[in-house]
């Protein structure tokens, strides 16, 4: 066995975490965790993960969900076409493998919504093959260690990554290798301030002798952010408001927002007020503004929201205004709903 391994793996051993997910070969549930710790840290994950587990415990169970209640579990979560993607993913599995998960690694990566990382995860995990996981951690761990600069978002770095972890696992224990190495990553060779004085690797580390921390990964394209104004209409007569079904491609997908105007810059109260787009949309509606909000800022990975939240109460019934997308609703029952994060932070003043 090589040293690293040997010396991650001991590591392992002594301070790994106790997670549900690392006490169970089911791959359903291996799978059901890689999926929902890709969108989140393991201390926020692991609540949903739980709720998932609890309402479908196996993948003949979710693949029987109504997709509202997927939708809704995943709140909260972001990136919603992966919460789609399992949905659609265990209804193939149940019907195409009736309800086994396949174990082969190829079959496991042509599943909707599985990448390399997680197809190797796994395959790992659930069936002891011996394919590296290659995840953010194993990419700072590898390239400090062995002292590698290749960007590690180009695709001559992430062959070379590939390669590199191919080589290191360990055949005979695959699994715990490869969760050794994630968890180092995650815990011990932090992206900020790691402790490399007491890293049983710093004897072999490069980055550590060469006093090359900060430096290492290397990433080449530092990602575009786009900004976006959100205007969200939160109108009430009588106790109802109006609720939006994001059905096109854009985010959020399949979750309900509130009617919603946006613009390309931030326009002051008076200049929204006035604006064509606010005037069109409200049209012969008699109605006074109640509050406006200030700016929630939603940050994701290439967009940046500014979002304020209009309340604007009714003198007549809004019905104009509802549309096929839109549905007129009592204000409380907006709980029902799966929100995004973001609609999901304005309501916390709210209800
Ligand atoms: N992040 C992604 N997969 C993980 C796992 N299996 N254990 C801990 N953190 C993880």
């Amino acid at each position: 066995m090589n040293f690293f391994s040997e010396k991650i793996i001991d590591w392992y051993l002594i301070n790994k975490r106790d997670l549900p997910w690392r006490k169970t070969k089911d791959a359903y549930l291996i799978w059901l965790s890689e999926i929902i710790l890709q969108q989140t840290r393991v201390d926020q994950g692991m609540d949903y993960y739980l709720n998932f587990v609890n309402e479908f415990p196996s993948v003949k169970h979710l693949a029987k969900a109504k997709n509202e209640k997927v939708m809704k579990l995943w709140q909260g979560l972001g990136y919603y076409s992966r919460a789609r993607n399992l949905h659609t993913t265990a209804q193939l599995i149940s019907e195409k493998y009736n309800g086994k998960f396949p174990s082969d690694y190829e079959t496991i990566l042509s599943l909707k919504g599985v990448g390399e990382y997680t197809a190797a995860a796994i395959a790992s995990f659930a069936f002891d093959k011996p394919h590296a996981v290659v995840d953010g951690n194993v990419y700072r761990v590898l390239s400090r260690v062995f002292g590698i600069e290749t960007p590690i978002d180009s695709t001559i770095g992430k062959k070379e990554f590939n390669i590199l972890a191919n080589k290191l696992i360990n055949p005979k224990k695959p699994s715990t290798h490869n969760q050794a190495i994630m968890e180092f990553g995650a815990m011990q060779c932090k992206p900020a301030n790691p402790d490399c004085l007491g890293c049983v690797l710093n004897t072999m580390c490069f980055a550590f002798s060469k006093k090359r921390i900060t430096e290492l990964p290397v990433k080449a394209n530092k990602t575009k952010v786009r900004n976006r104004y959100f205007n969200y209409i939160v109108f009430n007569y009588r106790g109802k408001t109006i609720i939006n079904k994001r059905i096109t491609k854009d985010i959020w997908t399949n979750l309900y927002d509130f009617p919603l105007i946006e613009t390309t810059t931030e326009l002051s109260e008076t200049e929204f007020l006035k604006s064509s787009e606010w005037k069109k949309y409200i049209g012969e509606l008699d109605y006074t503004v109640k509050s406006v909000s200030t700016a929630f800022k939603h940050i994701l990975s290439h967009q940046k929201i500014y979002a304020r939240f209009w309340e604007i109460s009714c003198k007549t019934p809004f019905n104009s205004l509802v549309s096929d997308t839109t549905i007129s609703i009592k204000k409380n029952d907006i709980t029902k709903f799966a929100v995004p994060r973001l609609i999901e932070n304005y309501l916390k003043g709210w209800i």
